[in-house]
């Protein structure tokens, strides 16, 4: 935790905004967004104070660009091994390419960009909402129990700073390990929907997450997109 800044408001329109003024090691939350941002354009809609909303400044100037890609995924599973004990007994995972799912529903998005020599990575994890909108109910879930979202936040840093160090030093291969063990979409049937890419969604079987950070579908390598499951063959 002494390895970050943190800047705190009470609202602003997407601490990813925020984060683009900042450095390596700067951390910016607020209560509110206004303006929250999710993938593919999404908005990120989170009620004040009842959850995390954080981004975090990392440098990645040193970095191959392809390391720096896996960002995501090294994120995700900092999320994960954070929340673990908060929602224990219960199945936590990741869904390529970075979401944070327990027992099958959303708990946590994550929101990448590149600025500069920096990936501000945006993280949004459910602590205290419970009454979800009508179009995610069914697939969104938050914490509860003991945890609040200062806890969680500590508990997402400490694990990213680890993991960060882990990738700039080792590489991605010990991280990867780690992530094949809890991968949400390995075994199933699936739909890939390729990010910039007009073509038909590609379906299959899903061989998991790969050592390069894609996802294999039936053979077939994809670097980004929005998975949806089809149905559970294992
Ligand atoms: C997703 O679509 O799943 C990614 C959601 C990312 C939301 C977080 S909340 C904190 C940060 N600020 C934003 O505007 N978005 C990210």
């Amino acid at each position: 935790m002494d390895n970050w800044k943190i800047f705190h408001r009470s609202e602003t329109t997407s601490t990813n905004l925020d984060a683009r003024s900042g450095v390596h090691g700067d951390v910016f939350t607020a209560d509110f967004q206004s303006a929250g941002r999710g993938r593919l354009q999404h908005k990120w809609i989170s009620p004040a104070g009842a959850n995390l909303l954080m981004s975090v400044v990392l440098g990645v100037g040193e970095l191959p660009i392809e390391t720096a890609a896996l960002l995501p995924l090294v994120a995700g599973l900092a999320v994960l091994r954070a929340v673990e004990p908060f929602v224990r007994g219960k199945s936590v995972r990741i869904k390529w390419p970075n979401d944070v799912y327990v027992d099958g529903k959303k708990v946590c998005g994550i929101l990448c960009e590149r600025q500069g020599d920096n990936v501000i990575v945006g993280i949004g994890v459910n602590v205290r909402e419970q009454d979800f909108s009508e179009d995610i109910r069914a697939r969104a879930t938050f914490l509860g129990g003991t945890a609040t979202v200062e806890a969680v936040r500590d508990a997402v840093l400490d694990r990213l700073f680890a993991y960060y160090h882990t990738l700039v030093q080792s590489g991605f291969d010990p991280i990867h390990r780690e992530i094949a063990a809890v991968d949400f979409l390995k075994g199933r049937e699936v739909s890939v929907r390729q990010t910039d890419d007009d073509s038909s969604p590609i379906s299959g079987l899903c061989g998991g997450i790969a050592a390069d950070g894609s996802l294999d579908v039936s053979g077939t390598k994809i670097y980004a997109g929005e998975a949806h499951v089809e149905s559970l063959t294992r």
